[in-house]
């Protein structure tokens, strides 16, 4: 007789365990290995790569009360990482990882990574201006494009070349005084689309362990949109000093940024602060402020969240303009408002960093 419960029912219920605070499940990410069921008695390795006591009882509960609710399920042994992998160094995002389980960057002071749970709010184009503006106050800065699927460091940075090599290490690309290291340089920009979850991890690691980024005063991470695989893994794979929230002021997007805040907050990343984009118009011909959406809604947020707000960007169309054209706002047009706004946030996070 086949048995009642199939080690296939298992993964599906485990599917509908999100891993806490991101959008994704703790089978797409990797984490359940090793499954087996016979007789009503289910057994499984989670195989964590954080270290974090608590994320890791809340999905071995979560784990647990999935599978008790599959009829025919006697008994549930759920074991720890599998045998032959040291306790925390395991997991498609662990890899080559140093002994605390984490990419080591000596040279690097802050890692800062850039994210909303919405896309299209403007990352990409935070991420590249407040490096130019950080770089203009005489510090050193990278920029690490960690969107894998729609890489926008390139065009917005405009470059196109190879990066080189030496040795074992890829150079970083270095435009408008700024380091920087994009999938986009590696690779044709289609290819990308079809890579599952441990390709993104593996990806992702190499952008920030086999790159040579040197001395750096800070290294901004321009994330991918939501809460997915390349989020796990920086949050993961290196000490993240602290993470930036970008959000426009509907309340569409404010829900987003609300759930962004929450994920860093769940791997203990400390929050740095939420970023208004897109806040408001600036006449070009009277000067005058005009709120396009509800107003002021970044701020509320960041009241309601207890996390610092950094401040508010114009929407203009030269920032549009200037991303497609390659040369960030900041540098293109250094005396206009919107590169005040930028360099304004700038200094705010110099102060915090
Ligand atoms: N302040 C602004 N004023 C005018 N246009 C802007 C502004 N900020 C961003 N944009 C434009 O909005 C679009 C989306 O911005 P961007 O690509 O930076 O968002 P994103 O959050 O990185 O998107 P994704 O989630 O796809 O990575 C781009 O065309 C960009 O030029
Ligand atoms: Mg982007």
């Amino acid at each position: 007789m086949a048995d009642i419960v199939s080690a296939q029912d298992v993964v599906d219920v485990l599917k509908q365990v999100k891993y806490p605070g991101f959008d994704r499940d703790i089978v797409s990410f990797g984490l359940v290995k090793n499954i087996q069921a016979a007789k009503g008695n289910v057994v499984f390795n989670l195989a964590f790569s954080t270290q974090d006591e608590s994320t890791r009882r809340q999905i071995t509960l979560a784990a647990r009360e999935a599978v008790e609710q599959l009829p025919g399920v006697n008994d549930i042994q759920i074991m720890g990482p599998p045998p032959g992998q040291p306790a925390g160094a395991q997991g498609p995002m662990a890899q080559q990882a140093g002994q605390s389980g984490k990419i080591e960057l000596p040279g690097v002071k802050s890692i800062v990574a850039v994210a909303s749970g919405k896309g299209g709010v403007g990352k990409s184009t935070v991420s590249v201006n407040l490096a130019v503006a950080l770089a203009d106050t005489g510090a050193q800065v990278g920029l690490l494009d960690a969107d894998i699927y729609g890489p926008s460091i390139p065009t917005m940075m405009g470059v196109k070349d190879q990066p080189g090599v030496i040795g074992q290490k890829i150079l970083p690309m270095i435009s408008h005084d700024i380091k920087m290291m994009s999938i986009g340089f590696l690779i044709p920009e289609d290819q990308s689309v079809t890579w599952r979850g441990p390709m993104v991890h593996q990806a992702v690691q190499q952008l920030l362990r086999d790159v040579l980024w040197g001395e750096l005063d800070y290294l901004l991470i321009d994330m991918p949109p939501g809460t997915g695989d390349a989020h796990l893994t920086l949050t993961q794979s290196v000490a993240l000093t602290g993470g930036v929230i970008v959000t426009t002021p509907q309340d569409v997007a404010l829900i987003d940024a609300r759930r962004g805040v929450a994920m860093f907050q769940q791997v203990n990343v400390p929050i740095l602060g939420i970023i208004e984009n897109m806040s408001y118009f600036i006449c070009p011909h009277c000067a005058e402020r005009t709120e396009i959406f509800t107003t002021g809604g970044g701020k509320r947020a960041s009241q309601d969240l207890g996390v610092p707000f950094l401040g508010e960007i114009p929407i203009d169309p030269a920032v549009c303009l200037a991303g497609d054209q390659g040369t960030p706002i900041v540098r293109k047009e250094p005396d206009s408002p919107q590169t005040q706004a930028f360099r304004a946030i700038a200094d705010g996070l110099k102060q915090i960093l």
